[in-house]
């Protein structure tokens, strides 16, 4: 148990997880939980570095709470928690804070994209959220950090900012390494299918959300986006095939049939029976874990009682390197 490697990530609870979510990230962790130490946290504290309704964010926390542990994530094997119930991620945040430069967080482009998106908002938050990043992954010593290619660029800061401090201090913090998605389970948006699925799109047909309806899951994958040339095949270079590429790989991790047998099965036949086709294998691939997703959002309790053990499980942890973090700098510890 001990020497099991240790994985941490986390989600913010800004809006609903998506099929692109699952199929690219949560699915995989279902796997690991067998051969590592899993710490998943709902990072509630990142979310309101962008302007939030406060009932969105209750409601999504557990949403996605219980969306976890429908999609198969243990909690009794694994730590699942709210980042806010554990004060040390922002303690160790200011702490770190003042060993990371203002040029190196300038530079990040998420805060680039963030600020230009949000002009009215540009708050010291969304600039130093790398900065709590790091502390979330640091505080647990974590050995991987399942993260989108989207969040690298913060892996590698939360690396730089962990062996300057070692460099000063000694061996502190276990340098973090990012886990990228295995390839194929990269899912693209329906209406736009050059960019990522992403919970975050202003139109919801661009994306399956996990508690869609099976009618509107079928519906949005009848309108997604394809071309004229009424050919189903997979070209991985050729944009104009993005849409059914994308079609192509989600009935592909669904049915988990490789591509070409799957192209080989279509060929002749409408881009109408393949679409109907994949949207009864997501419908059938999604249907279970809906139903037990309604039946844990039912009931309250038991999810306050798994994120009440989790953050107790997290506390534990992360108070071994808080303590440690604050001896080095030189703080009176009592
Ligand atoms: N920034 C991540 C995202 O938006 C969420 C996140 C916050 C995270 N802290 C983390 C992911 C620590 C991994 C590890 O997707």
């Amino acid at each position: 148990m001990e020497d099991k490697k240790i994985i941490f990530s986390g989600v913010q609870p800004s809006g609903t997880l998506t099929f692109g979510n699952y199929l690219g990230a949560i699915k995989n962790w279902v796997e690991l939980q067998k051969d590592y130490r899993c710490i998943y946290a709902m990072m509630d504290l990142h979310t309101i570095t962008v302007r939030q309704t406060p009932a969105d964010i209750r409601r999504r926390t557990l949403e996605v709470l219980a969306l976890y542990i429908a999609c198969g994530i243990d909690p009794e094997e694994n730590i699942l928690f709210i980042q806010s119930h554990n004060p040390a991620h922002a303690e160790l945040s200011w702490v770190l804070g003042c060993y990371t430069y203002m040029g190196e967080l300038q530079r990040m482009t998420q805060f680039k994209d963030k600020s230009s998106r949000h002009a009215e908002n540009i708050n010291a938050g969304l600039f130093t959220y790398p900065v709590l990043m790091a502390a979330d992954i640091l505080l647990y010593q974590a050995d991987y950090v399942p993260v989108g290619k989207d969040q690298m660029q913060h892996i590698e800061i939360c690396r730089d900012i962990a062996q300057r401090f070692n460099a000063i201090y000694g061996d502190v913090f276990k340098i973090p390494e990012g886990m990228l998605p295995k390839a194929g389970a990269n899912i693209k948006s329906l209406q736009d299918p050059t960019k990522k699925m992403s919970k975050s799109d202003s139109n919801p047909k661009a994306y399956i959300s996990m508690t869609d309806h099976p009618d509107v899951i079928v519906k949005k994958i009848k309108s997604a986006v394809t071309d004229s040339e009424g050919i189903i095949e997979y070209r991985e270079d050729d944009e104009t095939k993005a849409g059914i590429n994308n079609l192509i790989t989600i009935m592909s991790a669904v049915t988990k049939r490789n591509t070409d047998d799957i192209v080989a099965d279509y060929s002749g036949k409408g881009y109408g029976d393949f679409k109907n086709d994949v949207a009864e294998a997501v419908v059938e691939n999604i249907r279970p874990i809906q139903e037990e997703y309604d039946k844990l959002i039912a009931d309250k309790a038991y999810l306050m009682n798994v994120c009440s053990k989790g953050a107790d499980a997290a506390k534990r942890i992360s108070q071994r390197t808080l303590k440690k973090v604050y001896k080095k700098v030189g703080f009176m510890v009592e």
